[in-house]
């Protein structure tokens, strides 16, 4: 099939369609417990939903590698051609269930999440954790600084508000991991926002005032970095990450990526640039989306933001599916 090299300003809508279809089929096991059940119900609408699309796409953050992963894995091509049709070539990151335990537990925050690039436009990175520091738009370059210590970053980003690092409300991954971190933000007088799982809604969190939150810092996926990167392209923001390699099994797999430098810290730039389009659908209700409803009669409502990054539109749809499941 031919290929073009654009976005086009359809694949905004088609991309609402995708990660709603997602979410609706993740939310008939919101709160029963089953992760896998969740996740499986997630990949295969969503695989179902892009292979609807014209267009020739590559999964390059997926649901793990070939030999691990049936569908959705990276390298998966999805979409498809119209007779004679020019369809453009995408890359693909996408989380069909960003959040299995809180959707299993019927905790806040689950969302559908995909994000398309140009070819070559998303950081091809391995299945490993990344160390992340966020902020939202508005501030001068350098403020974040991965490689610098949590209280410098705090009193920069003060700085830039121009108030007292005291002020800061930081979101940090509720994990023992993080133990360090929520203590240093603490002997500097900011305010922790611990969430249970879910850092891509963490991320995204430091674009809205109303939640609160400043900034994000802590461990998480690595595929969920690049997710939340190519939010912030859209909506603007900075976000810094590292790979973090905890066997030679994981260095392996970097070597596999051609990743040389495994302390190279990339930039938002780095993971996600050119245009790009990011959309997510809430499975469970959260800081940025409504979860999945079911009314009576058949009807289910699904609350979604789609974004592109050349227009810096940011749309929030509002979807009433009679779809009867
Ligand atoms: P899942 O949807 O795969 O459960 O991921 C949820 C999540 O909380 C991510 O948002 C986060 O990046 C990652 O897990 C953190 O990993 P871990 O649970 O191993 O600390």
């Amino acid at each position: 099939m031919s290929a073009s090299n654009t976005l086009d300003r359809v694949l905004v809508l088609e991309m609402v369609r995708v990660t709603e279809a997602a979410a609706i089929a993740a939310s008939k096991w919101i709160g029963r417990g089953d992760n896998d059940a969740a996740d499986a119900a997630a990949v295969e609408a969503m695989r179902e939903a892009l292979n609807k699309l014209p267009m020739q796409g590559t999964v390059v953050i997926g649901e793990g590698e070939r030999d691990e992963a049936p569908m959705l894995y990276i390298g998966e091509k999805v979409g498809y051609c119209p007779e004679g049709q020019d369809v453009p070539a995408i890359d693909i990151a996408l989380d069909p269930l960003e959040g299995t335990t809180i959707t299993a537990k019927a905790g806040p925050n689950a969302l559908a999440v995909l994000a398309i690039a140009e070819k070559g436009g998303l950081l091809n990175a391995p299945d490993v954790y990344m160390e992340k520091i966020a902020i939202g738009p508005g501030y001068p370059d350098g403020t974040i600084d991965l490689a610098d210590s949590v209280t410098n970053n705090v009193a920069r980003l003060a700085a830039a508000k121009g108030v007292e690092p005291s002020d800061i409300t930081a979101c940090v991954l509720d994990r023992s991991r993080h133990a360090a971190i929520i203590e240093e933000l603490r002997a500097i007088g900011c305010s922790v926002r611990l969430i249970p799982d879910g850092d891509v809604a963490g991320v995204i969190a430091t674009t809205d005032p109303d939640t609160q939150i400043d900034i994000y810092i802590g461990t998480g996926g690595a595929p969920e970095g690049v997710l939340a990167a190519a939010a912030l392209r859209c909506v603007g923001g900075q976000i810094q990450g590292r790979l973090v390699f905890r066997n030679e099994d994981e260095k392996a797999r970097a070597a596999r990526w051609g990743i040389e430098d495994l302390d190279r810290i990339y930039t938002l730039d780095d993971m996600a640039k050119g245009d790009c389009i990011f959309a997510a659908s809430g499975v469970t209700d959260g800081s940025l989306l409504d979860g999945v409803k079911r009314k009576s009669g058949g009807c289910v409502t699904t609350h979604t933001i789609v974004m592109r990054a050349s227009s810096g539109t940011v749309r929030w749809v509002r979807g009433e599916h009679h779809c009867g499941d």
